[in-house]
């Protein structure tokens, strides 16, 4: 068979570049078939974009229909028509029907609602559904308008290594890589396992972000911003955590805590703003099949400015309101998603950038504030979801840097920080930069309420199939 010829259905429904009268060959999967006793259905689905379109045939001039089931790849030629039937604009009169792949008939994917659970035991078939196909058609675009964000603003797209002997969140949340075998791995003079001898002649892990090589490349190259896998082994099982994720990751030279601010809403408005105009196809999906009002709830965001509020104005509120959480609040303590979300879905009912982080509770890296207290940290919290981003001005003055970090219990003489020390050594210039969670921002886009349910294999504690 021939499969060169092709015509796509969004070619037809979506672009409508495709006119009635035409020939057309469509190459997909069968959704739905009826045979009737004049006439027969057959519902086909090729990926392109959410509809499918309806084939029609003559059921005693097509025999092959019989072999054909929900769930087949089949190619089928014909003329494009307008559709007589309700709920569809065209249809197509069958000339050629033939089966490429016949499929089983415990196929699991019937014309039903089945549960995300389910579909997640199915991972590598839910693609073909209409809320898999359209959250993957979506991804695809959002990466797209990501780097369309970035790359026209001068920022250079910049690859960090995937492994890596450095823990840049400091939190110990590694998976380990390792060539050693588990059994009776070589052992040091000191005790434990000697990692010398290990692939790289020391420890390695899978990076929990690129931002500590990002540095490096935005004190040479101005701006620059990654879009990778990172890794975290943290044992959170939650709707918004998952063990493999995407990062988005700007750094900007000669940026400061406003300047990041500023990037942060600015480049979440433009992506939504993208979204809308690029996705409108799966928007409509989303908003019916998902979460009703989620267009509106996008056009409000960026139609409006977010709240910034410093974190100890934050406690403040959230001390007042202190009886409707589970955990405590007050200066100096870790705000849980259970505060992150009252604030931005009860308080403000908006997006909050939050700033000025106790200087305990956050990384080694962000800038000591003049009162010596706080870090120039600010995390981007969104209604539904809590932080979708997490950033901050780092620390670009040698003796502040190495200081914080023995406080932190880091030992800025190990030759693991010495490459980033140097940064701090020669030209050192003051930057700032941040970390958007994809997956939190598909979610966010498309209403599905689970991380599990925005990448196509998710990975999370106990969970590694396909
Ligand atoms: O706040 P985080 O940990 O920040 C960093 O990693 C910084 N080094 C980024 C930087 O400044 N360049 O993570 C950034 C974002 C979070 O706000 C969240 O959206 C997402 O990454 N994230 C996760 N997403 C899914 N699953 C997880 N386990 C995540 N952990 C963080
Ligand atoms: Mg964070």
């Amino acid at each position: 068979m021939d499969y060169k010829i092709r015509t796509r259905i969004s070619a037809i429904l979506v672009d409508e570049k495709v006119k009635p009268g035409t020939k057309v060959t469509l190459l997909g999967w069968v959704r739905t078939i009826r045979i009737g006793k004049a006439v027969s259905f057959i519902e086909l689905n090729d990926g392109s974009c959410r509809s499918g379109i309806q084939g029609v045939a003559e059921t005693d001039n097509f025999p092959e229909l019989k072999s054909i089931t929900t769930g087949a790849s089949v190619r089928m030629k014909g003329e494009l028509v307008e559709s007589q039937g309700k709920g569809q604009k065209y249809e197509v009169h069958i000339s050629t029907i033939d089966l490429v792949g016949a499929a089983q008939v415990d196929f699991p994917l019937q014309k039903k609602r089945h549960s995300f659970e389910f579909l997640r035991e199915i991972a590598h078939l839910r693609p073909r559904s209409n809320t898999f196909g359209a959250a993957n058609r979506l991804r695809s675009k959002l990466a797209y308008g990501i780097h369309k964000y970035f790359q026209e603003r001068d920022f250079h797209y910049i690859h960090t290594p995937i492994i890596t002997a450095s823990d840049c969140e400091g939190a110990g949340d590694m998976f380990r890589v390792t060539t050693l075998p588990a059994e009776n791995p070589p052992t040091a003079k000191s005790g434990g396992v000697d990692w010398g001898k290990d692939f790289f002649a020391e420890q390695t892990f899978l990076t929990v972000s690129g931002q500590l090589e990002g540095e490096a490349l935005a004190t040479a190259l101005g701006d620059i911003y990654t879009f990778g896998p990172t890794f975290r082994s943290e044992n959170s099982n939650t709707s918004r955590h998952a063990s493999e994720f995407w990062m988005i990751e700007p750094e900007m030279a000669w940026a400061e805590l406003d300047d990041n601010m500023d990037l942060a809403e600015d480049f979440l408005k433009e992506l939504l703003k993208f979204t809308l105009s690029e996705c409108a196809d799966e928007l409509a999906f989303f908003d019916q099949w998902i979460e009703k009002g989620l267009i509106a709830k996008l056009e409000a965001v960026v139609n409006n400015q977010f709240e910034r509020l410093s974190y100890t104005d934050a406690i403040k509120i959230l001390e007042k309101n202190s009886d409707k959480f589970e955990f405590p609040v007050g200066w100096g303590t870790d705000l849980q998603s259970e505060h992150e979300r009252y604030l931005t879905e009860q308080v403000f009912k908006k997006p909050v950038i939050l700033f000025d982080y106790p200087e305990e509770i956050k990384s080694f890296y962000m800038k000591v504030s003049e009162d010596g207290k706080t870090v120039g940290a600010m995390d981007v919290l969104v209604p539904g979801i809590g932080e979708i981003i997490g950033g901050s001005q780092r620390e670009e003055r040698l003796d502040v840097l190495t200081e914080r970090m023995k406080k932190k219990g880091l030992d800025p003489d190990d030759a693991v920080y010495q490459w980033y020390l140097d940064l701090r050594r020669y030209g050192t210039v003051p930057h700032s930069g941040f970390g958007l969670g994809f997956e939190r921002t598909l979610m966010y886009v498309t209403g599905l309420s689970n991380i599990r349910d925005v990448i196509s294999f998710p990975r999370t504690p106990r969970w590694a199939k396909f």
